[in-house]
């Protein structure tokens, strides 16, 4: 095995307007909804960790500081917990080491992929990590531990996709697949939200990326795509053919948070599985399926 540059940087675009949750998300960044008493934020960066990021680069717009704070020493509340005796525990991992979030302003938002080069001068030459949060990848080990160790293989770039069914792939990037080995398989081609006759395959992807440097120089010279934004994929898709392009399928569980069924499911999902509530919760669930609709 060839030792790769380690993946120790991860980019969160959180800049985006969240407009499918408005009006929750006027004053309150859709990042820090919460699954239960996470919020979206908290688990991806949980996630970065477990696969060995050290620094946290959030994109961030107006309106975002609630992301910022979340991850900051609550002085007077962990004064007032102490002294009452509560378990501190809760707090942890919302506690950030000093220094290892920084965060880059997004003035306008204009697409993921001018999100992701507003953090160029952090990012620099190291390869680095992007994760979208309103994505929530449940799997052990994590959906970024499975990508840094199919990185630590193959090296290059690598994008996290799954298999939905054709009729929806109009919705997002798609891959066009090459050989196949294991979860690996070669990506030949990307499309952004291609309509259904012209999609390569049915494999999107799905908010985890591992990419080389070099694509912010793609994204430096690159006009708006799809959408009128300046698009992720379209700057991948460039880079194929000059570096190794590989796609990771996930093995576990994807929850679409960005829209409003997919975090009633997630929500749902990941109470029904909590020992501390699970049974009262599948108990509710149970009644109100019951009831005539
Ligand atoms: P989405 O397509 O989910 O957009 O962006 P959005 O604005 O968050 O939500 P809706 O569609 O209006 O409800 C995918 C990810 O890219 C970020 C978002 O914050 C989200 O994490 N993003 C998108 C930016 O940071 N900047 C942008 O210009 C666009």
């Amino acid at each position: 095995m060839t030792t790769r540059k380690p993946i120790k940087k991860a980019v969160f675009p959180v800049a985006g307007l969240g407009t499918r949750f408005l009006p929750a998300t006027k004053a309150i960044p859709k990042e820090m909804l919460p699954i239960i008493d996470r919020p979206l934020i908290q688990y991806a960066v949980d996630e970065a960790r477990e696969a060995g990021i050290e620094q946290m680069i959030f994109v961030t717009g107006r309106g975002k500081t609630a992301i910022v704070e979340h991850f900051d020493i609550a002085f007077e509340l962990e004064a007032t917990m102490g002294e009452r005796g509560k378990d501190m525990g809760v707090l942890d991992s919302s506690r950030a080491t000093p220094g290892d979030i920084i965060t880059v302003r997004q003035q306008v938002p204009m697409g993921l992929g001018h999100a992701i080069w507003c953090a160029r001068a952090i990012v620099g030459d190291d390869p680095f990590a992007i994760f979208l949060p309103d994505e929530l990848m449940i799997g052990e080990p994590g959906c970024m531990k499975q990508m840094v160790d199919a990185y630590n293989e193959v090296g290059g770039n690598l994008i996290s996709v799954l298999e939905v069914p054709m009729e929806e792939v109009s919705s997002y990037g798609v891959i066009d697949p090459g050989a196949a080995n294991g979860a690996l398989t070669e990506v030949k081609g990307l499309v952004e939200k291609p309509p259904v006759s012209e999609a390569p395959s049915n494999k999107i992807i799905s908010g985890r990326y591992i990419l080389q440097p070099e694509v912010m120089r793609t994204l430096e010279n690159q006009g708006k795509g799809a959408g009128g934004e300046i698009q992720l994929t379209d700057a991948m898709a460039r880079m194929i053919g000059s570096q190794p392009f590989h796609a990771v399928t996930f093995a576990g569980r994807r929850f679409d948070c960005g829209s409003k069924t997919g975090f009633v499911e997630a929500t749902l999902a990941l109470a029904l599985e909590r020992a501390d509530m699970g049974a009262e919760v599948r108990a509710i669930a149970e009644r109100l399926l019951a009831q005539p609709g």
